[in-house]
């Protein structure tokens, strides 16, 4: 049964029992505590935790999904995917144990004439969570499996949680025993790779804290109301299925397999080593696709850094399997064939995707040739020292400098008859991730050490926030820092924290930036320049005192920047009814994913099952402004979560509220839960200008909006621009448009007439260089020294032109043209000079250095190019000398 096959059947039997099929979420959904979506039951966190009520009772899914924490697994084992589809039900509150079991049970086990999966009953191995006869009994009751196929296991097998605070609950897996051939007999609790796992069902009903229920930890309370959340592998049952031996080679990923066979010349099959690595190559391609599809880039950090390891990984496993072309772009294309049928976005964005893949493996592929150098080098060192073992350190530089993984190395070595000191390299790695986590630590706060604030904060308690009301306040100096250390006094020219009992500034958060503006003491002045609450509820201003000094227990009024509090103030309240006309426009889908409110512009960024019309945009913009009209007045007050949720307040996913919460009403059109300070009405936001808009990432889309004077200051500039382009183009600015793509084709077919011209006026020459051969042996030689400016694709042209000339004596063509610092050359020869032995390529070495330079080609034709120009002539008389040597 192909994959495809299988995911319609799991949705259709969820659909005939009233779950609402939802589409698989992006695999980078905005979910800070993720690196990317690991399960179908992370988009609906929010109705588990019930932060948002769910729009239906019950839902089914094909989620994405990516685990890379076993990736050294892949190829090795028979069931490890990065990327694999994992088929769920859910249901928020509505059924619970017996309704997942029936339901699983059902599926699995009717007959696929049916539209079922067919599985055997006899071979439905089930285990439960330690105590949980209730399950247990549903299972013997309702699926009729004998108590001694069912398995008690402890929370490490069966208590399942997102592995950070959240819901969780325990869980009961079913397994398919694929028979003796497999392994032992027992069960799952003996042997997990003859009974293989294919469906947890989740009882999801408590709140994981920060331990985990898993390892005996109890969980810190119960969620909302009982729920359901299950996954099946879908890639499992599809080899199950499928008759074949592993996940590698089901139906949606064995091409890869075939096509890396046909790039090397290997076969799969053949050889345990190269086995592992096909599968890798396989494994690998896909999850690339699939997270470039979901605009995941190459990078060095986070997410980046994951894709560009599997990147590497599959370059590097078609090196080992002799293969140093470049690939990627061709498995890409593979994969597309395979999953678009189910994710045609894939095929949509393709050449975006195939583009990534090109770029990043181009860059890799230098990387390993510049490393490959140094390799050489150290290899070099390594034996003419006498030794055979090469440095950790060398090991290390490769890596570190080169990215060289340290499997290349010890391969490389191993080539050389070398071995590596890997205990050394990977001291050296380990002291680089301490410096590295340090670096990150401190990097976050710009604090190594937190326990200073955590003092503070414990002795004095929270900051009192006044910034609400005032934005001038008396408060004392309960605490002063300088370079994280306590200090009683800070001085004029020195930076500083300063720790106040109360603040009217607000501090950076829910992306509203800091206030500034300046503290005056009796005895000094400093300018605040940033706040950040450093651990949650104490308020560090970062000052530069400018005057005098500011002591301990001193008293100071502060006074934030009123003008560009407003303008902070203005971007926020705009954010808010930004996001308020994008969900009036998209739905409740459209999730806010991040925003930024600083001066005068804001961006906000927002999740959409599409694409984002500019239409829309424009009326999101058009919508604002109308409502801004209304003038009305901004209400903020606290009041309880539950009836801030009641009251249909939009919370942010993945933010984290307390039991009392702040919310701020914009009327009837805009309702969210925010600490941020607002205009007091929104008239005073006078024009929202939306003045760029983005996709950043497929699903994440950004806009960014002008507000008040900025905004109009920016209409006058583009308005200024546009008349400007009006004088010089001498039309009225309505023709603007017409007039430049005019004058932009009559520009194209200009510079088309002159490259035409120019060649003819090079090829014209061509006669005039013929005529200078010279005999050299027997060979007619042409080498000479072109000026005028000659690009290297019309020396090219000219060479062969020349080489015409030159008919069926045997003929070497040698021009070099001089372009200011640097020089292009072309070498070609006749067929009879050919037949004599003088081929193009190899002539090119016995110049090169002459000339600075580098080239190669074929017998016929070379090509190069050199940064020495002055060489020129001695290139030729060289050139001469390698012909008159024959
Ligand atoms: N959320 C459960 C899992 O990932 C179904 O196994």
């Amino acid at each position: 049964m192909e994959t495809h096959e299988i995911n319609k059947r799991f949705l259709a039997h969820f659909q005939a029992k009233d779950h609402t099929p939802v589409p698989s979420a992006s695999l980078i959904l905005d979910d800070p505590t993720l690196l990317f979506v690991n399960a179908g039951m992370v988009q609906f966190k929010p109705y588990f935790l019930g932060e948002v009520p769910p729009p239906y009772p019950r839902a089914t899914s094909i989620q994405k999904c990516v685990r890379t924490g076993d990736i050294d697994e892949v190829g090795k084992t028979t069931r490890h995917n990065t990327f694999f589809q994992m088929a769920g039900n859910f249901s928020f509150g509505d059924y619970f144990k017996e309704g997942a079991i029936a339901n699983a049970w059902e599926l699995i086990t009717k007959s696929q004439d049916d539209g079922g999966f067919g599985f055997d009953p006899d071979r439905i191995w089930v285990t439960v969570y330690e105590n949980d006869s209730e399950a247990a009994g549903l299972w013997q009751k309702v699926a009729g499996i004998p108590s001694d196929r069912i398995q008690a296991r402890d929370g490490r097998d069966n208590y399942w949680d997102m592995g950070v605070p959240g819901p969780g609950g325990p869980c009961s897996e079913i397994y398919y025993d694929r028979g003796p051939g497999f392994g032992r007999e027992g069960g799952p609790v003996v042997d997990e790779d003859r009974y293989l796992e294919i469906w947890n069902l989740v009882f999801m009903q408590d709140i994981r804290g920060e331990q985990s229920p898993k390892y005996g930890h109890p969980p810190i309370g119960e969620l909302p109301k009982k729920n359901i959340d299950t996954g099946m592998g879908v890639e499992r049952v599809a080899y199950l299925l499928q008759g074949v031996e592993n996940v590698y080679e089901t139906d949606l990923v064995r091409p890869v397999i075939a096509r890396a066979e046909e790039f090397s010349g290997r076969r799969y099959g053949a050889d345990h080593a190269d086995d592992v690595r096909f599968r890798v190559i396989a494994d690998h391609a896909r999850s690339g696709v699939m997270l470039i599809g979901d605009g995941v880039t190459p990078g060095n950090e986070a997410r980046g850094y994951v894709l560009r390891r599997l990147l590497r990984r599959i370059v590097r496993s078609v090196r080992l399997l002799g293969v140093h072309e470049p690939v990627l772009p061709e498995f890409a294309a593979v994969v597309r064939d395979a999953m678009a049928p189910s994710y045609p976005e894939i095929a949509r964005d393709f050449d975006r995707i195939s583009e990534v893949m090109r770029v990043e493996e181009e860059a890799f592929l230098q990387t390993l040739t510049s490393g490959s150098r140094i390799f050489d080098l150290a290899a070099e060192e390594t034996k003419k020292a006498g030794g055979n073992v090469l440095a950790g350190d060398r090991a290390f530089q490769l890596h570190d400098t080169y990215g060289f993984p340290i499997d290349l190395t010890l391969e490389m070595a191993s080539e050389q008859g070398l071995s590596v000191d890997e205990d050394g390299f990977r001291t050296l790695m380990e002291e680089q991730r301490q410096r590295a986590k340090a670096d990150a630590a401190a990097r976050k706060k710009g604090h190594g050490d937190l326990s200073v604030y955590r003092e503070l904060l414990e002795r004095h308690g929270e900051t009192d926030f006044l910034g609400y009301t005032d934005l001038q306040a008396t408060a004392k100096v309960i605490g002063l820092l300088k370079d994280g250390q306590g200090v009683p006094v800070v001085r004029e020219g020195d930076k500083a924290e300063l720790i106040l009992d109360r603040t009217p500034f607000y501090a950076e958060s829910g992306g509203q930036v800091a206030d500034t503006g300046v503290l005056l003491g009796s005895g000094g002045e400093a300018k605040v320049v940033d706040v950040q609450k450093i651990v949650p509820g104490l308020w560090v201003h970062r000052v530069e005192v400018i005057a005098g000094e500011i002591g301990l227990d001193t008293e100071v009024t502060g006074s934030v920047d009123q003008t560009r509090r407003g303008s902070i103030a203005r971007s926020h309240s705009a954010t808010h009814l930004v996001h308020a006309a994008v969900r009036g426009a998209y739905g409740r889908r459209a999730a806010q994913a991040g925003s930024l409110n600083s001066p005068g512009r804001m961006r906000f960024d927002f999740t959409t099952p599409g694409p984002v019309s500019t239409d829309v945009l424009t009326e999101v913009e058009e919508e604002v402004n109308d409502y801004l009209q209304n003038d009305v007045e901004v209400q903020a007050y606290t009041t309880t979560k539950d009836k801030a949720l009641e009251l249909g307040a939009v919370a942010l996913f993945g933010e984290k509220y307390g039991d009392n919460v702040r919310v701020v009403d914009m009327g009837e059109y805009s309702r969210e839960l925010c600490g941020g300070t607002h205009v007091g009405r929104i008239g005073e936001l006078g024009l929202v200008k939306l003045v760029s808009d983005s996709s950043i990432g497929s699903g994440v889309h950004r806009v960014e909006a002008l507000v008040g004077t900025d905004a109009l200051k920016h209409v006058r500039k583009e308005q200024l621009l546009v008349s400007q382009l009006a004088n010089t183009f001498k039309v009225p600015s309505d023709q603007l448009p017409s007039r430049i793509e005019d004058v932009l084709s009559r520009l194209r077919n200009a510079e088309k007439e002159i490259a035409q011209l120019r060649t003819q006026q090079v090829l014209g020459s061509a006669g005039s260089l013929a005529d200078k051969a010279t005999d050299v042996q027997g060979v007619a030689v042409v080498a000479e020294k072109v000026d005028g400016d000659i690009d290297a694709g019309a020396l090219r042209s000219l060479a062969q032109e020349v080489r015409n000339r030159l008919g069926s004596r045997p003929g070497v063509v040698a021009l070099f043209a001089p372009q200011g610092e640097k020089l292009s050359f072309v070498v070609a020869t006749t067929a009879a000079a050919r037949d004599k032995g003088f081929a193009a390529g190899k002539l090119v070495p016995s110049f090169a250095e002459a000339v600075g330079g580098r080239g190669g080609g074929k017998p016929d034709l070379a090509q190069g190019g050199g940064s020495n120009p002055a060489g020129i002539e001695q290139a030729i008389t060289a050139l001469r000398g390698a012909v008159a040597a024959g």
